[in-house]
C-alpha cells in the first residue's frame, strides 16, 4: 500500500474533524458544494467520487472508490446504500463507458504528473462519451508567484490550464477559482463580505491566481 495511503488508514478517524471542522475547512467545504450544485444539476446521472475518502461529498454520487480500507469504512457507515469499490484509483473494477460523471476532490494534489495522467487514462476508459471528470488542483501560477517550496507529497502537486489543455483524450469544459484571499484568518464580522468579494475575484481574469482551480473536463 502506498505511503499516502497509509497516511489517510492512520487518519480516517479524525479526517472530517482535523480537516473540515475548523473554518478554513468550513469555507472549502462551502464553495466546493457551490460549484458541485451547478454542476450536478441531472439527477439520472451516474456520479462516482474517486477517492471519496471518509464520504464528505458522496452525498453526490452512487459510487465511491478509495483505496483505503479505514477510510471506506467510514463513508460506508455515513452512506450504507452507496456501492464502494476498494482499490486504486488507475485500476478501477467498472466497465467501460459506464459512468456520466466522476468527482475527484483533494485527491489529484497528492500525486504526480506520471499517477494523474494514469488515473484520467483509467476515468477515460469507465466514462461514457461526452462523460466529465471533475476535480480540485491548486494553481500552479500563484504557487509560482508566491515562491512555493514543496516538503513532501502532501498537497505538493498543482496545475495550471495549459499543462490541463495538454490531455488530448479530454478537453476543458469549465474552470472555476477558489479562496483568492485567505478569508479563514479574517475576523468572523467581515467574512461575509470577503467571501462574495473572493468568488468574485475567483472567477474574475484573476481566476488562476486563486488558491485552488476547480476544472470540469469532458470526455473527448
Ligand atoms: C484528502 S483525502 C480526500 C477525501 C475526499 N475526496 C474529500 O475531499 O474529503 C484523499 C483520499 O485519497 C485516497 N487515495 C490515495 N491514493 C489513492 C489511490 N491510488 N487510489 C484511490 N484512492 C487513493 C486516500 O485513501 C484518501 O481517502
Amino acid at each position: 500500500m502506498s505511503e499516502i495511503v497509509n497516511y489517510y488508514n492512520d487518519l480516517a478517524s479524525t479526517y472530517d474533524q482535523d480537516r473540515f471542522d475548523n473554518s478554513y475547512g468550513r469555507f472549502i467545504d462551502y464553495q466546493e458544494r457551490r460549484i458541485l450544485d451547478k454542476l450536478l444539476t441531472d439527477k439520472k446521472e451516474q456520479i462516482l467520487d474517486l477517492a471519496c475518502g471518509t464520504g464528505r461529498l458522496l452525498n453526490y454520487a452512487s459510487i465511491g472508490v478509495d483505496a483505503s480500507p479505514e477510510m471506506i469504512e467510514i463513508a460506508r457507515k455515513k452512506f450504507p446504500e452507496k456501492k464502494f469499490l476498494e482499490g486504486e484509483a488507475d485500476r478501477i473494477i467498472l466497465e467501460n463507458n459506464s459512468i456520466d460523471t466522476i468527482i475527484s476532490f483533494h485527491f489529484f494534489m497528492h500525486l504526480d504528473q506520471k499517477n494523474m495522467n494514469l488515473i484520467l487514462e483509467e476515468s477515460h476508459r469507465i466514462l461514457k462519451n461526452n462523460g466529465r471528470i471533475i476535480f480540485d488542483i491548486p494553481s500552479r501560477k500563484r504557487r509560482n508567484l508566491l515562491g512555493f517550496k514543496k516538503e513532501n507529497w502532501h498537497g505538493a502537486y498543482s496545475l495550471d490550464f495549459d499543462a490541463i489543455k495538454e490531455n488530448s483524450t479530454f478537453k476543458i469544459k469549465r474552470t472555476f477559482g477558489l479562496l483568492f484571499f485567505p478569508i479563514h484568518r479574517f475576523p468572523k464580522f467581515c467574512r461575509k463580505f470577503l467571501i462574495k468579494f473572493d468568488t468574485f475575484l475567483a472567477n474574475s481574469f484573476l481566476k488562476e491566481y486563486s488558491s485552488y482551480l476547480i476544472i470540469e473536463l469532458e470526455k473527448r
